[in-house]
């Protein structure tokens, strides 16, 4: 399924390119970000870190259809990236996403969740969406109750903060669909 910019009321999706890495690169190495999110990220963070993993792992993962990720713009100033969010083939590890501190707390990453969560039901196909987040991520929990996900198990992971309980969430394509049918 190939790549394709999406739009919400106030964000430009856009699909990464390696030429994001230089922003990112300045935007993405904040606790504030990392701290909950999976210990394959390094920390402290190298200086070609992003373009390492863009290289590596993300536009290689793009190319073979497993991987979909997307910078996050406001139109109104869509040259500027804010954020980042991705959908991923893994078993329990489906959707990621972060946005930088200074953008939290409008609704904006509700906004792309939505999006991208009908990429994968409607554009891929999915039969279910599962995400695994650390219980103590307040913003992250309620972004997923709030879209009618249910938490169906418990485990510990390691984060970038240390090894933390970590909820499992999901949803079924059935029951995206009922959610969302009068939207
Ligand atoms: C998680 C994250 C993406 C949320 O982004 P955001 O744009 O602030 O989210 P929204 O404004 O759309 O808010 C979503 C919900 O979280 C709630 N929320 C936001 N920040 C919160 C906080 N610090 N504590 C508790 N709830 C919070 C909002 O009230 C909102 O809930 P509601 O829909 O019930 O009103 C952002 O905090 C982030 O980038 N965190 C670091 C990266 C990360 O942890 N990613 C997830 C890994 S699983």
């Amino acid at each position: 399924m190939a790549m394709r910019e999406l739009e919400t009321l106030r964000l430009a999706l856009r699909p990464l390119q390696l030429a994001d890495a230089e922003q990112v690169q300045i935007l993405f190495p904040r606790w504030e970000i990392v701290q909950y999110l999976n210990a394959r990220v390094p920390w402290p963070f190298p200086e070609n870190g992003v373009r390492a993993y863009y290289l590596e792992t993300a536009l290689p993962g793009m190319a073979r259809g497993k991987e979909w990720h997307w910078t996050l713009r406001r139109k109104a100033d869509p040259d500027k990236i804010i954020g980042v969010i991705s959908l991923h083939q893994n078993r329990d590890g489906n959707r990621g996403f972060w946005i930088a501190p200074e953008w939290r707390r409008q609704g904006l990453m509700t906004e792309a969740v939505a999006k991208v969560t009908r990429f994968w039901f409607e554009d891929l196909g999915q039969p279910v969406l599962r995400v695994k987040k650390a219980r103590e991520n307040a913003a992250s929990r309620a972004i997923s109750v709030r879209e009618g996900m249910r938490c169906v198990g418990v485990t510990e992971e390691d984060y970038v903060c240390g090894r933390l309980p970590t909820e499992l969430w999901e949803m079924d394509a059935a029951t995206w669909r009922s959610l969302r049918a009068s939207d």
